[in-house]
């Protein structure tokens, strides 16, 4: 019923709608006990962190951190924050979500709409939900492309006190250009700034923080043996695989198939999955933990990334088609599996 209702409404405001809803305490306790309990799932330790089950919610629906304690009672073993840019910035001009509902998918072009590092920061100091916390740093629209190691290494310092893990997207298909920093010169020196910064913070702070990237699933095949050895020669922790899709064959025909952005949702899963055995192939041994993304709308699609290598799995657009519901059978589906370790030995693809 609530699905019918909501799904009338313009996506984004639906989105806000609900947040709001679920920033109510009684709510969320309501929400925790009927979803959240009674899913124990399968703890895992990576990257030094503890996570309680391996679903975790992917970057996007919580922008500026402004719900982690609404979105941590649905049970999820961690949470993503962002992405979050520098300075604040309104993203691109609504509308700008688009629900493609036979699909159960959405095309966006937000544009990383945010208010800005430092209210993210005050955000996660008022949180009371304890779980690992993700920030995912971006780059402002107005920050030239040569001057975007900058802003990462502003989104590194500041999130460095309060996140769990820091990613960094690098794969959003709505900031122009972006994508090129996943590729040779731009690449190397993006995260040999990084990893510079990174031992400066280490030794300032008195404690290390894992660093992820973020790729696009659209990245080409003969890109990837240069991608992952660059992840793995900058002493990268993580890569979630991954964001949206350009790719429009799977919705070929619908009213909003033509829509400038990223597709999300089950019309991306099988891209992002050959995606993940791909990567988890090459990065076999590297220590690097994979996180699966992309498509994930039922237990059964979770329990698939991780049989392709995936450490850990992050899901959205199957959250906004499926409620809640999807957070505690991804967890059941996964419970029974152990992790398969960064050094997955034979990751299969489906047929
Ligand atoms: C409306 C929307 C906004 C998103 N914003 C971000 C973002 O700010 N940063 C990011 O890294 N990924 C963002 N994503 C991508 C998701 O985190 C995820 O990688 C992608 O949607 C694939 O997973 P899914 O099919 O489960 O949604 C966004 C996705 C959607 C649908």
């Amino acid at each position: 019923m609530a699905r019918a209702v909501l799904f009338r409404l313009d996506p984004e405001r639906a989105h806000d709608a609900v947040l709001s809803m679920l920033d109510r305490p009684l709510l969320q306790r309501m929400v925790s006990r009927h979803y959240a309990a009674g899913a124990p799932g399968a703890p895992c330790r990576l990257m030094d962190i503890d996570f309680p089950n391996p679903i975790g919610l992917a970057a996007g629906l919580d922008k500026n951190g402004d719900h982690i304690d609404a979105l941590g009672a649905l049970g999820f073993g961690s949470l993503e924050i962002g992405t979050v840019t520098p300075r604040p910035q309104p993203g691109n001009e609504k509308p700008r979500l688009f629900r493609l509902t036979s699909h159960d998918a959405l095309i966006n072009r937000m544009g990383f709409n945010n208010l800005g590092i430092d209210h993210l920061v005050s955000q996660v100091e008022k949180r009371t939900w304890q779980g690992p916390l993700g920030i995912n740093i971006g780059k402002n629209a107005s920050t030239p492309l040569e001057q975007a190691a900058d802003d990462y290494v502003f989104g590194l310092e500041r999130a460095w006190p309060v996140a769990d893990w820091i990613t960094v997207n690098i794969s959003s298909p709505n900031t122009a250009n972006l994508r090129d920093l996943q590729h040779g010169q731009a690449l190397q020196k993006l995260l040999g700034r990084l990893a510079d910064a990174r031992a400066t913070l280490a030794s300032r702070h008195g404690r290390q923080v894992p660093l992820a990237v973020k790729m696009a699933p659209d990245m080409p095949e003969d890109s990837l043996d240069g991608f992952c050895e660059s992840l793995v020669t900058h002493g990268i922790d993580a890569l979630i695989c991954g964001n949206t899709t350009n790719e429009r064959a799977a919705v070929t025909g619908h009213r909003h198939a033509e829509e400038t952005g990223g597709l999300s949702g089950t019309p991306l899963r099988r891209l992002a999955n050959t995606r993940l055995a791909d990567v988890a192939q090459r990065l076999r041994g590297s220590g690097i933990v994979l996180i699966g993304a992309g498509g994930i709308a039922s237990g059964d699609d979770a329990a698939e990334k991780r049989a392709l290598g995936a450490d850990l799995v992050q899901l959205y657009t199957g959250l906004i088609f499926r409620g809640p519901a999807l957070v505690r059978d991804a967890i059941n589906k996964t419970s029974g599996l152990t992790s398969p370790g960064p050094t997955n030995p034979d990751p299969t693809i489906p047929s």
